[in-house]
């Protein structure tokens, strides 16, 4: 039975990448940190059917310790300081999980055993100001937010340990995915929650900042398959994952309460809090390399995306689960 490790499997893609681990036979470990109260909301569903080890991307000897006492075949490292704008109030902070994390695995790694198959979660983000369109592996970086930076540095850490050390190591430059396990605070889940608490009468508005930003935006099932893809091939390597779609935020607002047979212009208001001091205005990924070489395809389209997150949060707000509003995103 093959065994993999996931770091952030608490995380949106950590929780559907264990399941899709699950499925195809493997012995899932899981990587958490020490909390004062526990956050597996996400991966409770089946946390009898995995391992779950305590570790932190800040602490080398724990990535050591596990690697040595659990012996994994791959390891999926996924976490990180992921949200853009906290990056900006917590740059230092980002810069040791999200870059130099990667280092403190990738070194265990290499000292345990480099058989060992290594994913590193690289981004869209790191094209920011984007050179060309459709951005594809060839595409030079230009990152806009201290996140973006560090994902550079992640990306090319993991390019120079396979080049130096000859490691199984990949990096795949994943655009967005979404889901209903979205964290409330990405434009996406935060507009459907809206929505669906507008639509309930709990709710009256939705503060947004940027509406002309433009993502490519995928279903976050589709992206962890091809995590798994890329450690299956013949020789390691880079790939783009992205639909080859891009929709700005405002359509993806349109389409959200048409969907509810509301309209977006009644319930929308622009507030200067959540806008970047430095915006990617544009992402659209060309996913040719990897519908080629790993056959991998999205299978969900931006419509069906938008309304499958719209009709999750209005189940589970009609359940009453608990749905914090947030405010500082
Ligand atoms: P997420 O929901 O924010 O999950 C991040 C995970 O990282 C959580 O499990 C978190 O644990 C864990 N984590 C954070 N700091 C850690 C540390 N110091 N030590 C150990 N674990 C730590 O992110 P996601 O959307 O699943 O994304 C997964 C990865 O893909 C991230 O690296 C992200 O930057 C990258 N990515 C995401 C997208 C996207 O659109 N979703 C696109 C491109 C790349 P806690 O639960 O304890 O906080
Ligand atoms: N979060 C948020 N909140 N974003 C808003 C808002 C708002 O109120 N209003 C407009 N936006 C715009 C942002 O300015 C940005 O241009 C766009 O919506 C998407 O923002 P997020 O959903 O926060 O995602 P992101 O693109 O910054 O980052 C996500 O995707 C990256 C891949 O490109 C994260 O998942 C990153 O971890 C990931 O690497």
């Amino acid at each position: 039975m093959p065994k993999a490790l996931i770091t952030g499997i608490t995380g949106q893609d950590g929780s559907y990448l264990a399941e899709f681990l699950i499925k195809q036979g493997y012995e899932v470990l899981g990587m958490v940190r020490r909390t004062s109260t526990i956050n597996f909301d996400r991966i409770r569903h089946f946390q009898d059917r995995v391992t779950l080890v305590q570790g932190d991307l800040l602490d080398q000897v724990s990535l050591l310790n596990i690697l040595e006492e659990h012996k994994p075949d791959e390891v999926y490292n996924l976490a990180a300081q992921s949200f853009v704008p906290t990056s900006w109030t917590q740059p230092v902070l980002t810069g040791e999980f999200t870059a130099l994390g990667v280092t403190r695995i990738l070194d265990a790694v290499r000292l345990v055993n480099p058989k060992i198959r290594f994913y590193q979660a690289s981004s869209s983000e790191m094209f920011g100001k984007v050179r060309e369109v459709p951005q594809s592996e060839a595409t030079p970086f230009y990152p806009r937010s201290p996140y973006g930076v560090a994902k550079v540095y992640g990306h090319w850490i993991t390019i120079n340990y396979r080049e130096s050390y000859d490691l199984y190591a990949c990096s795949g430059i994943l655009f967005n995915h979404e889901s209903p396990r979205r964290g409330l605070e990405f434009v996406t889940h935060k507009i459907t929650n809206a929505v669906a608490r507008i639509k309930l009468g709990l709710d009256s508005e939705l503060r947004l900042g940027n509406l002309d930003a433009r993502r490519d935006w995928g279903y976050a099932p589709d992206y962890v398959r091809a995590m798994w893809l890329m450690l299956q091939q013949d020789a390691p390597d880079d790939y783009v994952i992205a639909t080859g779609e891009t929709h700005s935020v405002q359509e993806f607002c349109e389409e959200a309460f048409r969907f509810v047979d509301l309209d977006w212009r009644e319930y929308v208001v622009q507030d200067e809090r959540f806008m970047r001091p430095a915006e990617v205005d544009m992402l659209v990924g060309d996913p040719t390399k990897a519908g080629e070489t790993l056959g991998w395809e999205p299978s969900v389209t931006f419509g069906d995306l938008v309304r499958l997150m719209v009709e999750a949060d209005i189940e589970a707000l009609k359940r009453n689960a608990r749905v914090p509003h947030l405010d500082y995103a």
